[in-house]
């Protein structure tokens, strides 16, 4: 917990940025992108809030690539971190849920970050003001970005650049974080020292700094899986399973914690313990989250916080994305909560 000295010397997340440039842990270029992430976090977290009032719960009308009904919210979130992504100046390259491909940035605003994102995580959920969630990862550009769009003939080449430099392993990531809108709306990123969680002021729009240095308990005793699947999840899988709900070895069995939203059910995890499963099955073979902007940003998270990001044999930020909205299994958490995982499915 950050030291709670007067009001007026508490960390926000523009000084931490400022702090973290200063020692040299992030250069400039990357600072801005992560002040326009926040901005973009702090518009849809007011969107959301008054979803309802202004009419923008219910569906547009329309399917993604993913084959989802997209939400109002799905769709206005996209245009609000692609707006802010853009107009900072220092991102060439975004690929978000809610885009077919990647889209490079037209070269006059072009920089040199790569942002994946997912503008709005858990959204059957937003009619029901259950918690929601963006969650995003930067990279550096693994190749020059052909930064002129005009030439149609490149257009091809540009598309093929954008995503080969967007299909980065987790280990690339410079950074990554996700902004959860609960009853607090709490950005929690890393830049690769650790895990840091802001909690959003709306007396006065700024993040303050309240989660110093997050670390995940080693074990905890909650589980968080759509069991709903149960009956199409791999023999070794319910095995695990059903030994979490045997209240025998330790007197009583883990506890159930499922929100459907992965932000929520993973922030709880990364407070309290536990583990976060979305595994394969019958139905969906590599199961349903997308390793790009959901699987590798939380397991690169986990990791920070000195937990573990597993597909159930490796771990998710060694795994080399073939296509932009490619799905893997995900096991994240305690690391002896996952491990104990990768011993039942490895047996
Ligand atoms: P998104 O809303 O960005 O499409 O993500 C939804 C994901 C994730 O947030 C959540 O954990 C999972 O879908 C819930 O899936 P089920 O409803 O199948 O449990
Ligand atoms: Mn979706
Ligand atoms: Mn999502
Ligand atoms: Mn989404």
């Amino acid at each position: 917990k950050a030291k709670k000295t007067s009001q007026y010397e508490l960390q926000t997340f523009t000084g931490w940025l400022l702090r973290k440039e200063q020692a040299g842990v992030i250069d400039s270029e990357l600072t801005i992108v992560l002040n326009s992430i926040a901005v973009a976090c702090k518009q849809i977290a007011s969107l959301v809030q008054r979803a309802g009032i202004s009419n923008l719960t219910g569906v547009q009308g329309a399917t993604n690539v993913q084959g989802e009904d997209q939400k109002k919210l799905d769709v206005i979130s996209n245009e609000v971190f692609s707006n802010c992504l853009r107009s900072s100046g220092r991102t060439g390259i975004i690929a978000s849920e809610e885009e077919d491909t990647p889209v490079a940035v037209e070269e006059s605003y072009s920089g040199n970050y790569v942002v994946v994102f997912d503008p709005l995580d858990g959204s059957s959920n937003i009619d029901a003001a259950v918690s929601t969630g963006s969650i995003f990862g930067i990279y550096r550009p693994t190749e020059e970005c052909l930064a002129n769009l005009d030439d149609d003939t490149q257009l091809g080449m540009v598309e093929q650049n954008c995503i080969v430099n967007v299909c980065q392993p987790g280990n690339n990531l410079l950074s990554a974080g996700y902004c959860m809108y609960s009853s607090s709306v709490i950005l929690v990123l890393s830049v690769g020292d650790g895990v840091y969680g802001f909690t959003l002021d709306p007396m006065y729009g700024e993040f303050i700094l309240t989660h110093e240095d997050i670390k995940i308990p080693k074990k905890g005793a909650i589980y968080s899986f759509n069991e709903g699947n149960y009956a199409l999840w791999d023999d070794k899988l319910k095995k695990y399973i059903d030994s979490l709900k045997d209240p025998v070895p330790t007197g009583k069995p883990y506890s159930a914690r499922y929100i459907g939203s992965l932000v929520g059910d993973f922030h709880r995890t990364m407070l309290y313990g536990g583990i976060y499963g979305y595994p394969a099955d019958k139905k969906s073979k590599n199961g349903k989250l997308r390793l790009l902007y959901e699987c590798a940003p939380m397991s690169y998270l986990a990791e920070q916080a000195g937990g573990k990001g597993s597909d159930g044999h490796r771990r998710v930020l060694d795994i080399e994305p073939e296509q932009v909205h490619q799905r893997v299994p995900l096991y994240v958490g305690s690391v002896e909560e996952v491990e104990k995982l990768e011993k039942y499915l490895a047996a």
